[in-house]
């Protein structure tokens, strides 16, 4: 019992140490967190200096070493570049190894071999994090949605790009500036042409392409058009024009009805693209990124939230590793037979928090008589309970009556309610006419 699964950690840098981190410190995760043990490391410098501390006998510079550790049980690919990391993913399924990657570009192009050799040794190949950095994207392709026909898929997939558009967009950013900018945050690929040029986003379409059409997308005929050659200007003039411009990738099924067997046909592309102002991929901004899916039934929906940097990816790999970890305690343990995923297994006891503690924003509505002094009261009551005011109007009055609108900072609900008792009982004020939450 409590017995814990060993992964091989293939590269300690940007994800990998995120990946580490979480390992690390299991507290208030899902308890299958706390059931996996870094077993081996491979890095390609094994004398660097770090900002993560790791046991240095479990670290080796030979990630074959690491792949074929009998420790090892699941592999963790965070290396990146085509090679070795595809002969390393191909040597863990041939040793009959779960394989959990990151590497969008060794996915997009043999994505097919993998997921064939995968399904013949019985083994998992999960690439949660290959496309949007922490969104989760990839489970919902191939499950949550899988009682639709995908029609069309539209995202912002690649973070550098993103962060660099929204930069320029405020104005004054020089494009190299905040490219070095995001390679020191860690968004950036080890080759950052990869994201400039469009290629990183490519290989990200071709992967949801792969999953939500089927069958093999080839990589290399997918219309290309990075940034690289954007000029400022043209952010601008389409601003003035009420539109914003991101890096689309897009895929959309077309019907062919009037080709032989009716055969379906599958346009994709990246290309810088202009967005209405009001579209919803418009106010996607910095390292975010948002996939926008059209299906028959669901209509649309969009995922969104961070597309690059150690934490986020990390969370996807661990997600991933989760799943298989739960797959293997079952086999091992017979535990609950249930996967604990799919199963309540993660539910756990916890303490409500005093109602009175909870921090919020507060927005009032006050009818009161229109005599004089009746704001410097309600300030001097709310001053006295500690909250602070963000803005306070008094609206045009009649009959008499003032209307007094109150935005208050963050404060607690014992703060508020305690002065609204103060302010209800004032003789100038007729009625809290409306209460609400602010973010
Ligand atoms: P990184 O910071 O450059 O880290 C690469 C790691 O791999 C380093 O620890 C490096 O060792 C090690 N390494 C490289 N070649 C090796 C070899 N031949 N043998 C052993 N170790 C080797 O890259 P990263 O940003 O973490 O990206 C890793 C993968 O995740 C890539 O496929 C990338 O596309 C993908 N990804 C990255 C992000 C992101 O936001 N960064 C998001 C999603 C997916 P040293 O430390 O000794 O140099
Ligand atoms: N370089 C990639 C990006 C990392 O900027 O989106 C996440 O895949």
């Amino acid at each position: 019992m409590n017995q814990k699964i060993g992964i091989g950690l293939l590269g300690l840098g940007t994800v990998g140490t995120g990946v580490a981190n979480i390992i690390n410190s299991p507290e208030g995760r899902n308890p299958l967190v706390a059931r996996i043990k870094i077993a081996r490391i491979a890095v390609r410098d094994a004398k660097k200096i770090r900002s993560i501390k790791v046991d240095p006998s479990i670290v080796t510079s030979d990630p074959f070493e690491v792949v074929n550790d009998p420790n090892v049980e699941i592999v963790v690919e965070a290396i990146g570049g085509i090679e070795p990391a595809k002969s390393l993913i191909m040597l863990a399924i041939k040793s009959g190894k779960s394989v959990v990657t990151a590497n969008k570009a060794v996915v997009a192009r043999y994505g097919k071999e993998i997921s064939d050799a995968a399904n013949k040794a019985g083994v998992y190949v999960l690439i949660e994090a290959a496309v949007g950095g922490g969104i989760p994207i990839i489970e919902p392709i191939k499950q949550s949605l899988g009682g639709n026909r995908i029609k069309k898929i539209t995202g912002i997939i690649n973070g550098t790009t993103n962060y660099i558009l929204s930069e320029m967009a405020k104005g004054g950013a020089k494009y190299q500036d905040v490219l070095n900018d995001a390679q020191k945050l860690g968004y950036a690929e080890a080759d950052p042409s990869a994201d400039v040029d469009g290629d990183d986003a490519a290989d990200k379409i071709a992967i949801l392409s792969g999953l939500a059409y089927g069958g093999s997308i080839d990589r290399e005929c997918i219309p290309t058009k990075g940034i690289s050659k954007l000029e400022s200007k043209d952010i601008n003039c389409a601003r003035e024009l009420g539109y914003e411009v991101k890096l689309l990738a897009v895929a959309e099924y077309i019907e062919n009805k009037k080709r032989e067997n009716h055969l379906h046909s599958l346009a994709l592309r990246v290309e810088p693209t202009l967005l209405p102002k009001d579209h919803p991929l418009s106010s996607v901004n910095g390292v975010n990124n948002a996939i926008l899916i059209e299906g028959d039934p669901i209509g649309e929906v969009m995922f969104y939230g961070p597309g690059a940097g150690a934490g986020p990816t990390a969370s996807a790999v661990v997600a991933d590793i989760l799943n298989i970890v739960g797959i293997k305690l079952m086999q091992k343990e017979g535990e609950n037979s249930l996967d604990p995923l799919l199963s309540g297994f993660s539910w756990r006891n916890c303490i409500l928090a005093n109602t009175r503690e909870i921090s919020q924003k507060n927005y009032l509505r006050l009818i009161t008589e229109d005599t004089p002094g009746v704001i410097g009261k309600i300030g001097n009551i709310l001053g006295k309970h500690q909250v602070s005011i963000e803005s306070i109007v008094q609206l045009d009055s009649n009959n008499a009556k003032a209307e007094i609108i109150v935005i208050t900072h963050k404060v607690s609900k014992g703060q508020i309610n305690d002065s609204l008792q103060e302010i209800e009982n004032m003789k100038e004020v007729l009625k809290l006419a409306a209460q609400l939450g602010c973010l």
